[in-house]
């Protein structure tokens, strides 16, 4: 998670789609610091032009999902998934009235493969295999050639990525996955992302 997401993007010069920022108020609204980052969020906005089925595990309070909306074409719908009700709440209320085409649901990031299969998934809150919890199934949620996206690493530097001490066992997960193609793309020089698409 990005520790200082949220004010990354409000104290930044001030050039943000305005569904993104009006989110990124939320999130300072109800104290979450966590929103994804400028880089990320800009990332997703040019991958979201690709797909026409996107889903999201995470919402937060919509940051993410507004860069996503920024760049979606209009053919396109997108589903987020949040167990946060209050985020939920005020996410669902944002892409409401301002973006008919995406759907914030209050649940755990496992309802996301009941609106799959996605042409692009990003997965930042649940499915991601940090922390030791269950990595999401690619085969079963993306479309062949479809991408994933899996956020918040620090760059490896072409090195055996590591955590805690030893192995990055999250990241090399993705990485080895036979049926993906996964790269380690740097987006500043504190931070990662992993792109995956899935073997056809
Ligand atoms: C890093 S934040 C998401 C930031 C957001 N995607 C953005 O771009 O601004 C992670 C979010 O995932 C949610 N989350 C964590 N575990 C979850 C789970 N198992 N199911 C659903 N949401 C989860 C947290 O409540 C938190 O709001």
């Amino acid at each position: 998670m990005s520790l200082n997401g949220t004010s990354a993007h409000l104290s930044g010069p001030g050039d943000l789609p305005p569904l993104v920022e009006r989110a990124a108020r939320t999130a300072l609204h109800l104290d979450f610091a966590y929103s994804c980052r400028p880089e990320q969020g800009r990332l997703l906005s040019v991958l979201a032009a690709g797909a026409r089925r996107i889903g999201e595990t995470g919402t937060g309070c919509g940051v993410g999902l507004a860069w996503l909306v920024s760049g979606m074409r209009p053919d396109a719908t997108a589903v987020s998934v949040e167990r946060d009700p209050d985020r939920a709440e005020a996410a669902s209320a944002l892409f409401a009235g301002l973006a008919p085409q995406v759907r914030v649901e209050c649940a755990d990031w496992t309802v996301i493969g009941g609106h799959g299969p996605f042409d692009l998934l990003v997965l930042d809150g649940g499915g991601q295999g940090k922390d030791g919890g269950a990595p999401a199934d690619p085969v079963a949620l993306l479309r062949p050639g479809g991408l994933l996206v899996i956020d918040d690493f620090a760059p490896s530097g072409g090195g055996t990525p590591a955590f805690g001490g030893g192995p990055d066992s999250a990241r090399l997960h993705w990485l080895d996955h036979p049926l993906l193609r996964t790269v380690e793309v740097p987006l500043a020089p504190d931070l990662a992302v992993l792109l995956a698409t899935r073997r056809a």
